[in-house]
């Protein structure tokens, strides 16, 4: 019986601790409702709760807990990644989407947003920063990307921590081809942010470009991550 209660305050120990962690990914945005690990962490808190106190300890709901303890160490030594777009008319962002989608199946915690929604001194909450946009008018921003892309021109923020890369979109018929993925390539750069795989300028047919960078970009978090194992 002692011991029963030993594993039961033990296991409501460690309940609460993801609770805590639960709560702290749901506050950086990275735990989405809905999403694989949050669907189990509630069915384990709904199981756990079904249970009469003398099961509560049974090894049913141990080996749950040491199960989503182990995924919640493996994605939080994850790096956690930002897919900034910028977009005129939705090909960037449905880029963006794609490659959120990509990588979440790969096991990655990645989220795509809108480049109008971010604040520069966020970035550093960021791993790995990758950014999908086109260039419009005469080489500028798409409109939800002018302000980002001024601050980072302007503002001296430190981004040495972070690693980065850059799709761009264009159109080699106009004279300042991707030019806005190319300033955001050298803004975060000149930040101190690592060049993950270089930047991939894509012409007016930019599936075959971005998916080939997708798949850079892939293999390298791998690789990142193998490294810091
Ligand atoms: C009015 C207009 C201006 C454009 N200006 C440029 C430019 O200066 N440089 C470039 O490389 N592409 C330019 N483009 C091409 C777009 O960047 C390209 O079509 C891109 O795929 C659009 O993506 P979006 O839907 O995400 O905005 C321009 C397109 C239009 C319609």
């Amino acid at each position: 019986m002692e011991k029963d209660l030993e594993r039961f305050s033990k296991l409501h120990a460690i309940l609460d601790e993801i609770n805590v962690a639960v709560n702290a990914w749901q506050n950086h945005l990275c735990l989405k409702h809905g999403s694989f690990l949050y669907n189990q962490y509630r069915q384990l808190l709904r199981d756990s709760k079904k249970l009469g106190p003398e099961l509560r300890g049974n090894t049913f709901v141990e080996i749950k807990v040491i199960v989503i303890c182990k995924q919640e160490n493996r994605l939080m030594s994850e790096p956690n990644i930002a897919i900034l777009w910028g977009s005129e008319t939705g090909t960037a962002q449905s880029l963006a989407e794609k490659t959120e989608l990509t990588l979440s199946a790969q096991g990655f915690q990645a989220k795509e947003m809108d480049m109008s929604d971010v604040k520069v001194e966020n970035l550093t909450s960021y791993q790995t920063i990758l950014v999908i946009t086109s260039t419009w008018g005469d080489g500028d921003p798409p409109s939800n990307a002018m302000d980002l892309l001024g601050e980072l021109q302007a503002r001296t923020i430190n981004l040495n921590m972070q690693t980065f890369s850059v799709c761009a979109l264009g159109d080699t018929a106009y004279y300042q081809f991707c030019k806005c993925g190319k300033d955001f390539d050298e803004a975060l750069a000149t930040q101190g942010a690592n060049r993950l795989v270089p930047i991939k300028e894509c012409d007016i047919d930019y599936d075959a470009p971005y998916e080939q960078w997708l798949e850079n970009v892939i293999q390298a978090l791998k690789a990142k991550e193998t490294s810091t194992v």
